[in-house]
């Protein structure tokens, strides 16, 4: 089987590439695992060097659907849909927003149904794609899209694309609808919620780290192994298990900005640790105050898609994966 991941170079997709890399297979359509022997990284992005020599990193835009369909080729594909314009940047720039979640999606969609086989898609979406104003602020599967966004707009529409190119028997899609994922390694992204994973990163290493809403705004997280072992089992269930909503919404904690900034503390009690200073800045607190601030993911838990147990263990996870030690 050859595994495309769009968005490759991301947090995400590097993350689900090295978990299949290190597993060597997956589960196949008849449900037998079923050995990977080419994961692409295809991004706008170098993806650059990794470990595993199954995976390479093809540099091409989403919105070009030669270069997408020169990369799902193959009757074996499965591919993980992950390339996107995330919340602030999509807020910024409506028209790149379209071209690249929409558009894109639909090079991505097309080029599976070119095949000669229904290729496995998971798509990443978002719990943005719930909109806030109205209660209940509780969301559950069931609960109606009407997202507050651009971000979540594109991605409640590729939820129902996903549907009904699944329906027609084009490709067999399936949606993890995420809440925000941390500790992302590295550098703050252009999502309105990249403060979540600066709030532990930065000041674990010893850097300053400014939160863009009050200390009390609430949210919901996942943990990004969390995601990660959600985004495979998700790719593994069969189609008849999913039925024809082929969304799912993934399990979060429900938590304030203080209680992530006392969870930093007590994980890195050991360290010298940089400052927390709250900066609200109008725009990220509107995006918040948009999103639900507690889910019930009695589907996920149905389907075996597991969620964390607290912050604590997300950042010690996050310490493991960024610094190689417990
Ligand atoms: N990380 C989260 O908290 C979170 C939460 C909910 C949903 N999601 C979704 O999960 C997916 C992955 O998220 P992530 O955190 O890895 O994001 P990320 O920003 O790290 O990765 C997205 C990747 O998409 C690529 N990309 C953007 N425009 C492109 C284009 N025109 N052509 C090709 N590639 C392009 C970027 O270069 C980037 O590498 C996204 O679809 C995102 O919307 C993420």
């Amino acid at each position: 089987m050859k595994l495309v991941i769009t968005g490759g170079a991301g947090f995400l997709g590097r993350s689900v590439a090295a978990a299949v890399a290190a597993r060597g297979s997956i589960s196949g359509p008849d449900g037998e695992p079923t050995a990977v022997d080419e994961i692409v990284l295809f991004d706008n992005q170098e993806a650059g060097q990794s470990a595993s020599p199954l995976i390479s990193s093809v540099v091409g835009d989403i919105t070009d659907a030669d270069a997408v369909g020169s990369v799902i080729d193959r009757d074996d594909c499965a591919v993980f849909h992950l390339a996107s314009v995330v919340s602030h940047g999509a807020e910024q720039d409506f028209d790149l927003a379209l071209r690249v979640n929409l558009d894109g999606g639909l090079n991505v969609f097309e080029a599976c149904r070119a095949l000669r086989s229904e290729p496995r898609v998971v798509l990443a979406s978002s719990f943005a794609a719930y909109g806030g104003g109205w209660p209940p602020i509780e969301v559950d599967d069931a609960t109606k899209l009407t997202p507050q966004s651009t971000y979540g707009t594109t991605k409640a529409i590729l939820e129902l694309l996903i549907n009904d190119y699944s329906r027609k028997g084009f490709l067999d899609g399936r949606t993890a609808r995420l809440p925000t994922v941390i500790v992302r390694p590295g550098k703050p992204n252009l999502a309105a919620s990249s403060w979540c994973s600066s709030v532990f990163r930065e000041p674990l290493a010893g850097k300053q780290c400014v939160v863009p809403v009050p200390l009390e705004t609430r949210t919901i997280v996942i943990g990004a192994r969390t995601v990660v072992d959600g985004l495979i089992r998700l790719h593994e269930l069969g189609a008849s298990t999913l039925g024809a909503d082929r969304a799912v919404l993934f399990p979060g904690l429900s938590v304030t900005a203080a209680e992530m900034v006392e969870s930093m503390k007590r994980v890195g009690r050991d360290r010298s640790l940089g400052d927390v200073r709250v900066e609200v800045d109008p725009q990220i607190e509107a995006i918040f105050n948009s999103w639900p601030t507690r889910l019930g993911a009695r589907r996920a838990g149905e389907l075996g898609i597991q969620g964390d147990i607290d912050l604590d263990s997300i950042a010690l996870a996050y310490i493991e994966d960024a610094e190689g030690r417990p």
